[in-house]
């Protein structure tokens, strides 16, 4: 099965068989897109454009496989960029079209789940998954039953339990970096500087779990209320006459990595306690967030819930967790999808 990722800033492809992991290349634009501090769709399209045939050719010479050797190609639909999902489907009905072999069209969040399978083998039957990227945060519910003789992604559901009502925790980490003048993407630099400062510096919002938002919104994520802490901190700091020294952006940083960290850990060990599951997946580029991952880690311990976490170059977008959830859907004998296939840029899980 290759694989071919591209909803938003990472062009990925990757070649599986079954549940094993032959080959896998990502070329990302986000250099391209510094100087404009966050994806400008256009941008991306174009690069994925450049990118889609040398990164197919580094993933089939990993693999050690020609285009001959693939028997399906599974293809991100959505959710993502319309014009970058675009690339990429085009791409995938060609080859599917010239290589005479089935075309599954996945589902990006669907699967970033499904990606484990290349890791710790055989999804449990119930699970809770974490996605925190900087495009989405979702709390999902899934269920991989009647796993007999069959991977079950095929009869695999997932559900959404929760969401960001506002930014996601990705973008979060983004535009916190911009108030305290570091890069983009800002959540590598967050980390860097939050290593050397005090998380409890400065006591900032956790959103979404005060008692009456817990009632509504028991595993929503709210993450602008907390931005607008950190700019009003930043803002104070400054007419006091204060600098943007490097004491004040760690405890800054430290604390709002806190906030983020304890938020995201609470709702989902809440919601693995609450749907009785013992098994937490956890996906997306925050996962490389070692407050996040650390404090998650924790608080499962603690709850006697199993946590799992693939690496981190799994983590973030790329073609493997597409080969991965097409293979297996495959298996279980779904699709193909017809070579209308559309993309859908809202695509739900
Ligand atoms: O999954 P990903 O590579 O791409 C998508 O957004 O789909 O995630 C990128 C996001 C960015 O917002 C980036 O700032 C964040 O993940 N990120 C981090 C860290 N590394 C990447 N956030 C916090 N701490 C990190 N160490
Ligand atoms: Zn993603």
């Amino acid at each position: 099965m290759l694989g071919i990722e591209s909803s938003c800033d990472e062009t990925g492809v990757a070649l599986v068989r079954g549940s094993q992991l032959l080959g896998h290349a990502v070329a990302s634009s986000v250099d391209e897109h510094v100087r404009f501090g966050g994806v400008v769709p256009e941008i991306a399209s174009r690069a994925h454009l450049e990118a889609l045939l040398p990164t197919t050719r580094r993933a089939c010479e990993e693999a050690g496989v020609t285009l001959a050797d693939v028997d399906a190609v599974a293809v991100t639909a959505g959710p993502g960029l319309a014009g970058a999902l675009l690339v990429g489907v085009a791409a995938a009905k060609a080859l599917a079209l010239a290589l005479d072999v089935p075309l599954l069209g996945v589902n990006h969040l669907v699967a970033h789940v499904a990606v484990d399978v290349l890791v710790s083998g055989a999804l449990p039957e119930r699970s809770v998954a974490l996605l925190v990227s900087g495009g989405h945060t979702e709390l999902l519910d899934v269920r991989s039953p009647g796993r007999q003789g069959s991977q079950g992604v095929g009869a695999m559901r997932v559900e959404l339990l929760g969401q960001t009502l506002d930014d996601a925790a990705g973008e979060a980490f983004d535009k916190v970096a911009r108030l305290l003048g570091l890069p983009y993407p800002g959540g590598p630099h967050v980390q860097r500087a939050a290593e050397s400062g005090d998380p409890a510096a400065f006591p900032f919002p956790r959103g979404l779990t005060a008692a009456h938002d817990l009632r509504r919104h028991p595993y929503d994520f709210s993450f602008s209320g907390l931005k607008t802490a950190v700019a009003r901190q930043v803002d104070a700091h400054r007419r006091a006459g204060g600098e943007l020294d490097e004491r004040f952006v760690a405890d800054v940083a430290a604390s709002f990595s806190e906030a983020v960290a304890d938020v995201l850990a609470r709702k989902t060990v809440t919601a693995a306690l609450d749907r009785g599951v013992q098994t937490v997946l956890l996906g997306g580029g925050v996962a490389a967030n070692a407050r996040v991952r650390g404090l998650l880690a924790e608080r499962c311990e603690a709850a006697g819930l199993d946590l799992r976490v693939p690496p981190l170059r799994l983590c973030t977008d790329n073609g493997a967790m597409v080969a991965a959830l097409g293979a297996l859907a495959l298996a279980d004998g779904l699709g193909p999808s017809p070579l209308e296939l559309a993309t859908d840029p809202g695509l739900p899980v």
